[in-house]
C-alpha cells in the first residue's frame, strides 16, 4: 500500500495519511543549524553538532514512537466542551477531515482540518540564519465565528544530549529560562561557560506562557493530554531545574473565511564572552533582537522561504534527469541528489536511527559521501577533504572518525581500518575529475592535526598509497587490521566479552589476515592515483604506482580468487573466508562488486562468472545480499558479521552501500539490462506501493533491507545516513545514463536497459552547462554510434571542458 505519492513538479513528496510505517522524515537546514523533522511533526533541532548543541529533546526508541517534537495544540472553543487537538496528528492522534504533509528541499509543510477550523504549518530553516521557522496559519472554513486557543509547545534539551539524557542528579536542578514578552530563552549552563542560548518566540503577543513541563502536561501525563490545553489556561509557570519547556498561548477570533498567520522562531544565539549579560542574570539578547527582527512578519518568512527555493533549484539544477520511467529520474534527478546533500551535512550523526550522539564523522564515511555530492558543492567539497586529510597520521594510516565541532580524531575509537587510507586517493581522483583543479594537491594539510606535520595534499595521497604497499600479508594482499570497509568483519579482535566494542578490541595483530576487498578497492583508485601523478608530472612516482598496482593484481589473480568468485579475505589463522571451503559465509558481494569495477578478471571471463555467481547466490527480489550462505554461529575469529542474526545488517542483509558496486561491475561488462535491474531493486521508488513492508521512506535509500534468511525479508531500517546514497547516485548518473567525470573531460558512456529509447540528462560542468540527449532507438545496452555537440560531429566520447558558460547541445546516438 502508498501512504503518498511524488510530486515531481514541486519536489516533494506528500505524505496523504498520518500513521506512516515508521515516522517519515526530512532535514531542514543546510549549513549551521539542522532540524530532523517527521511527517507528524515530531523531531529535533541542534546546532552543528548534534550531541554538544542540541536545542530540543526527542526520546528516542520511546513508546508511542516518535515522542518530542514542534507541537501545536488547538482548543476550538466553537465545539461545545472545547475542542482540543493536535493538527499534526501526534502527539494526541487527533482524528482529522484533512491532512497531508509535504517534505520538499529543505522544508516540510503539514496541512490539516477538524471540524471547520483548518491548520497549516510550513517548517524550515532559512539560508545564513540559525533558527527553524514554524508558520502557522489557521483558517475558519466554517459558517460560525471561532474562538480558538493555540498553545506551542517544544521541550529544550539542556545542550548535551548525551549528559541530558543520563546525569539526572545535577540535571534536575539547572534548568533555567527567562520570559520576555512573546519570548521565552533557554539559558541553562549559560551563567557557567557556555556562551550560547535558545529562544522560542512568535510574532504576536501571547496570552500566556508555560516553562515547565510538569506544569504544562501533569507529571503523569503524556504529551497526549497537557493539562494546561484541557484547562484552557496557561499558568505562567518559570521553570527552575526539571524539566524547562517552551509553551505560548495565542488566543485567536477568526469570523467564517478569516485566516490568521503567525511566524514562530526557534533559534540558536551567541554572545562573545565579554558581552553575555544585559544585567545581573539578564542575558544579552541583542542576538536574538537581531534575529527574530528578521523573521517577524509572514512576508518576511516567506522570502526566506522562496530564497530557500532558489538555492535548491540551482543546486539540483546541476543535474537533472528526464526519462519515460519517472521512478529513475526523481530519484537521480531530485531525491537522491537531496539525501547525498543530507549525508554530506550528517555523515552518519543524527537521523531516526543513529542518536547523534555516538559516532562522528567516519574519513571512509565522508570519502566516500563525497562521490554524491562533489558535483552538487565543489568548493564544499574541497574544504571537507582538507578537513579529512588532516585527520590522516603520518604513516598514512587515519583516525577512524572525526568530530564536526572540533574537527579532531577521535581517540576513542583510535585507526587500523586498512581501506580507510585509499578512500582519501578516491575521494580527491572525484574532486579533481569534476573541477580540474589540481591546485588542492598543493594545500599544505596537517598530520594528525599537527600544523607542525604539515604537508601538501599530495603527500597525504602517497602516504595512503605507500600504507597499502606497505602493509601486505602472507599472499601480498592488503593487511585488514581492524576491518575493511565492513566494518564487522574483524579479523584481528577477538572478543569474548559481552558489550565490549568488536571493532576496538585490537587484540591480535596477527599480521596475517588480508582483505581482498581492500585490494580490489587499490586497484581501482590505483590508477587514478597513477594518473594523479602524470597529469602533475610526477612520472616516476606514475610507475611506481602503476607497478604496485599490477603486482596487487597478481596477487588477486593468483590468491584472491576462488574458481567461481573472488574470495573475501583470509582470517588470521590464514584460512579462507568467502569460499566454497567454508561452511557458512561461502560467498561475500564486497570483493565481487569491487574487483569487476576495478577490471579485474574482465579479460579472462572471471569478472562475468563472479557476476553471475553474485547473482545465483546473493540475489533477492529487494536486493543483493552481502553474503550466503548466512553465519549461524557467532565465530570469534570473525568477528561482529557473525553476531548479527541471519539476514540482518552485514550477516547477510541487503546492505545496500554495496549493490551499486555490482550495478557498476555489470556496466564494466556491458550489462545495460542487469544494471538497471540492480539498481530498481534497492531503489525506494520502484518499492513505493509496498510501504507496508519496506516501511521506510519511499524517497530515500535505507542503509538495509532485511535479507532471505531474516523473518521480515524486504523490511528496511536505517534511512537516510548511508553511502548507499552517494554509491548510488554514482552508479546512475556515471555508469547507466553514463555522464561521468574523468580527468579531460565529461565522459559519455551509457550502459542503459535495451527497453530504454531515449533520455536527457543536464550537467553543469567545470563551468559551462552540458544538455545531452541520447537517443536509443536501436534498442541496445552500450556502445555509441555517434556524437554531435552542438550541431558538429564530434570524435571520441569525452566532451572537452568547455568551460565558457554557454549551454551545448550534446547528441548522443547508441547503436553498434
Ligand atoms: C554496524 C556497522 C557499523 C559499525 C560501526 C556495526 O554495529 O553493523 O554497519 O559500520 O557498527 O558503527
Ligand atoms: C556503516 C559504516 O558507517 C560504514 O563505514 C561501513 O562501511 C558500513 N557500515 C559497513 O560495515
Amino acid at each position: 500500500m502508498q501512504y503518498g505519492y511524488f510530486d515531481d513538479n514541486a519536489r516533494e513528496y506528500v505524505i496523504t495519511r498520518p500513521d506512516t510505517p515508521y515516522p517519515w522524515i526530512n532535514y531542514l537546514g543546510c549549513e549551521n543549524f539542522y532540524g530532523l523533522f517527521s511527517n507528524t511533526s515530531g523531531g529535533y533541532c541542534f546546532y552543528r553538532d548534534a550531541r554538544m548543541l542540541r536545542l530540543t529533546r526527542y526520546r528516542y526508541n520511546n513508546v508511542p514512537a516518535d515522542a518530542g517534537g514542534r507541537y501545536f495544540y488547538l482548543r476550538d472553543g466553537s465545539v461545545c466542551g472545547g475542542d482540543v487537538w493536535t493538527p499534526s496528528w501526534m502527539p494526541m492522534k487527533s482524528a482529522l477531515d484533512r491532512y497531508e504533509c509535504r517534505h520538499g528541499m529543505g522544508y516540510s509543510r503539514i496541512s490539516s482540518a477538524r471540524n471547520g477550523l483548518a491548520f497549516s504549518q510550513i517548517s524550515f530553516v532559512p539560508l545564513h540564519d540559525t533558527c527553524e521557522i514554524h508558520k502557522v496559519t489557521l483558517t475558519n472554513e466554517s459558517n460560525v465565528d471561532k474562538r480558538i486557543d493555540m498553545f506551542s509547545f517544544i521541550e529544550f534539551c539542556l545542550w548535551n544530549a548525551n549528559d541530558d539524557m543520563t546525569n539526572f542528579q545535577r540535571n534536575f536542578s539547572i534548568g533555567e529560562v527567562e520570559i520576555d514578552g512573546s519570548r521565552i530563552y533557554h539559558k541553562t549552563e549559560y551563567r557557567e561557560r557556555r556562551n550560547h542560548y535558545a529562544v522560542w518566540a512568535v510574532n504576536v503577543p501571547i496570552d500566556g506562557f508555560d516553562t515547565d513541563r510538569q506544569t504544562f502536561l501533569g507529571l503523569y501525563n503524556g504529551f497526549d493530554h497537557p493539562q494546561v490545553v484541557f484547562d484552557g489556561e496557561s499558568k505562567n509557570s518559570v521553570a527552575s531545574g526539571w524539566a524547562p519547556i517552551g509553551s505560548h498561548r495565542i488566543k485567536a477570533k477568526l469570523a467564517p473565511g478569516e485566516s490568521k498567520t503567525f511566524v514562530f522562531v526557534l533559534g540558536y544565539c551567541e554572545n562573545h564572552e565579554d558581552q553575555k549579560w544585559e544585567k545581573q542574570g539578564v542575558i544579552n539578547k541583542k542576538p536574538a533582537n537581531n534575529l527574530l527582527a528578521k523573521y517577524g512578519t509572514p512576508d518576511a518568512a516567506d522570502e526566506a522561504l522562496a530564497a530557500l527555493n532558489e538555492y535548491w533549484k540551482t543546486l539540483l539544477g546541476r543535474f537533472t534527469v528526464d526519462a519515460e520511467d519517472k521512478k529513475m529520474a526523481r530519484m537521480a534527478g531530485i531525491w537522491n541528489q537531496y539525501q547525498c546533500m543530507v549525508t554530506f551535512n550528517m555523515s552518519r550523526s543524527a537521523s531516526y536511527f543513529e542518536s547523534g550522539i555516538g559516532r562522528g564523522m567516519g574519513f571512509r564515511d565522508s570519502n566516500q559521501d563525497l562521490l554524491g555530492f562533489v558535483h552538487l558543492v565543489p568548493e564544499r567539497a574541497r574544504a571537507r577533504i582538507l578537513d579529512i586529510a588532516a585527520t590522516q597520521f603520518p604513516d598514512g594510516s587515519a583516525y577512524h572518525q572525526y568530530q564536526p565541532l572540533t574537527k579532531r580524531g577521535n581517540n576513542e575509537v583510535g585507526s587500523g581500518f586498512n581501506d580507510d587510507p585509499l578512500w582519501l586517493i578516491c575521494g580527491v581522483a572525484a574532486y579533481i575529475k569534476e573541477t580540474g583543479d589540481y591546485g588542492i594537491l598543493d594545500e599544505k594539510v596537517p598530520f594528525d592535526n599537527n600544523e607542525a606535520l604539515a604537508d601538501t595534499l599530495f603527500v597525504h595521497l602517497k602516504r595512503s598509497f605507500d600504507y597499502t604497499v606497505t602493509h601486505t600479508g602472507p599472499h601480498g594482499l592488503p593487511l585488514i587490521g581492524r576491518a575493511d570497509w565492513n566494518d564487522c568483519l574483524n579479523l584481528n579482535c577477538f572478543s569474548k566479552t559481552p558489550g565490549e566494542s568488536f571493532q576496538t578490541t585490537a587484540n591480535f595483530e596477527s599480521g596475517i589476515a588480508e582483505s581482498v576487498l581492500i585490494a580490489a578497492i587499490f586497484v581501482f583508485t590505483g590508477p587514478e592515483y597513477a594518473e594523479i601523478c602524470r597529469r602533475t608530472g610526477r612520472n616516476d612516482e606514475a610507475q611506481y604506482a602503476e607497478k604496485a598496482v599490477a603486482s596487487m593484481t597478481e596477487a588477486v589473480n593468483n590468491h584472491g580468487w576462488d574458481g567461481g568468485w573472488f574470495l573475501r579475505a583470509y582470517d588470521a589463522h590464514g584460512k579462507k573466508i568467502g569460499s566454497k571451503e567454508c561452511e557458512d559465509g561461502k560467498i561475500f558481494i564486497e570483493s565481487n562488486g569491487f574487483a569487476v569495477m576495478a577490471g579485474i578478471g574482465v579479460n579472462d571471463g572471471r569478472a562475468q562468472k563472479a557476476l553471475d555467481s553474485v547473482k545465483e547466490h546473493l540475489d533477492t527480489k529487494y536486493g543483493i545480499v552481502l553474503l550466503q550462505p548466512a553465519y549461524k554461529d557467532y565465530h570469534i575469529e570473525l568477528g561482529e558479521v557473525s553476531s548479527y542474526p541471519p539476514g540482518y545488517k552485514e550477516n547477510a542483509g541487503i546492505f545496500c552501500h554495496n549493490n551499486p558496486w555490482v550495478t557498476i561491475g555489470e556496466t564494466v561488462l556491458g550489462h545495460g539490462n542487469r544494471a538497471f535491474e540492480t539498481y530498481t531493486k534497492i531503489c525506494p521508488a520502484y518499492r513505493e506501493d509496498d510501504s507496508d513492508l519496506r516501511r521506510m521512506e519511499p524517497y530515500v535509500y535505507a542503509q538495509m533491507v532485511a535479507g532471505k534468511d531474516a523473518v521480515n525479508h524486504g523490511e528496511a531500517k536505517n534511512s537516510w545516513l548511508t553511502g548507499t546514497a552517494a554509491w548510488t547516485f554514482v552508479s546512475i548518473s556515471q555508469y547507466i545514463l553514463g555522464v561521468r567525470p574523468v580527468f579531460d573531460g565529461l565522459l559519455l558512456d551509457p550502459c542503459i536497459p535495451s527497453s530504454m529509447k531515449n533520455y536527457t540528462v543536464t550537467r553543469r560542468f567545470r563551468g559551462a552547462d552540458y544538455h545531452i540527449t541520447v537517443d536509443n532507438s536501436a534498442g541496445v545496452e552500450k556502445g555509441i554510434k555517434s556524437i554531435t555537440v552542438d550541431g558538429n560531429p564530434h570524435d571520441g566520447t569525452v566532451l572537452p571542458a568547455f568551460g565558457d558558460n554557454k549551454v551545448h547541445n550534446v547528441i548522443v546516438t547508441m547503436g553498434k
